[in-house]
């Protein structure tokens, strides 16, 4: 379809239809640091995308390209099919407000308490009722599990506990797109898979498209191979079919590139020696 380059509003036909995040050969560095070069990837509408990758190899800089927050040196960053990196920033403002990011620290607001950290945008950036807010605050604690946490204050609570705040506080205002930077990091394997939970709940029964970064394998392959079911009313996470797992897309960033794109099991077999050496120095019993 011909698009003339002074009308480049989309139609909503074309924005359902394109995929939720593109980049086209998307290349950034920090002065001759160079980060990422020519990443081309493309995200569908629905899906869950885990991105591993060590310390260092441009994860959290993948994700504030997405928002925005910072712009490629060259190449072209697509949201719901509209250019990111040519959007003014009025229009970015626009567009992170479809967008939930968990950051890598939970980044609650200590001053403020747990319900209202949750509703925090939905009071300063839409004009709901109040009583709608409050509904929606107590329907996304209710889903994390803390409903009886809203008059707290963040200190009064478990890091597991505010990482799953951070997540409730993320998904208030229904985004389409959920960023996670390392939503595992610092916490113990026990506590790790109650946030992992949430994240699953969030995939399997909650329409979003989600991009899972880490660099916790364990954390990975659990949220791949894990499944959320709904029967009476009562939520379970039970394993995911093969199937099922196989839906949920690796991708390795490693020295600015995508070194690997496919299902987890596919991961595990890779030959590919560096793959081999990340897998086996993180993967259990070790
Ligand atoms: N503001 C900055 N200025 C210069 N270098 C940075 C900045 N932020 C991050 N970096 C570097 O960019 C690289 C990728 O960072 P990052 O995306 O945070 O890695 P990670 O995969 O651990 O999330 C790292 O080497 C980091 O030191
Ligand atoms: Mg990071």
């Amino acid at each position: 379809m011909k698009q003339h380059a002074e009308t480049p509003t989309l139609t909503a036909t074309d924005q359902a239809t394109a995929p939720a995040v593109v980049f086209d050969k998307v290349s950034f560095a920090f002065d001759d640091h160079v980060i990422l070069r020519e990443i081309s990837l493309s995200i569908p509408k629905g899906s869950m995308s885990i991105l591993l990758g060590a310390s260092g190899s441009g994860k959290s800089i993948l994700l504030r390209l997405i928002m925005g927050l910072l712009r490629p040196d060259s190449g072209a960053i697509l949201v719901d099919g509209q250019r990111v990196d040519q959007m003014t920033e009025h229009d970015l403002l626009g567009l992170r407000g479809n967008i939930g990011m968990l950051f890598q620290e939970s980044a609650l607001f200590d001053s403020l308490t747990v319900a209202e950290n949750v509703g925090y945008r939905l009071y300063e950036e839409t004009d709901l009722p109040v009583d709608q807010v409050r509904d929606r605050v107590d329907e996304v604690m209710g889903f994390v599990g803390l409903a009886e946490f809203g008059d707290r204050m963040p200190s009064a609570l478990s890091g597991g506990q505010r990482r799953r705040v951070a997540i409730a506080r993320a998904m208030a205002a229904k985004p389409s797109l959920l960023l996670f930077d390392d939503p595992t990091t610092g916490l113990d394997p026990v506590i790790a898979t109650t946030v992992d939970d949430e994240i699953v709940k969030l995939r399997d029964l909650e329409q979003v498209t989600s991009i899972v970064v880490t660099h916790q394998i364990r954390d990975a392959y659990y949220v791949a191979r894990q499944e959320a079911v709904t029967e009476n009313g009562q939520t379970r996470i039970v394993p995911a079919s093969d199937g099922k797992a196989a839906q949920t897309r690796f991708m390795v960033l490693h020295d600015g590139q995508i070194l690997f794109e496919g299902s987890g099991t596919a991961l595990l077999a890779s030959q590919d020696a560096y793959l081999k050496e990340f897998l086996f120095m993180t993967l259990p019993p070790w």
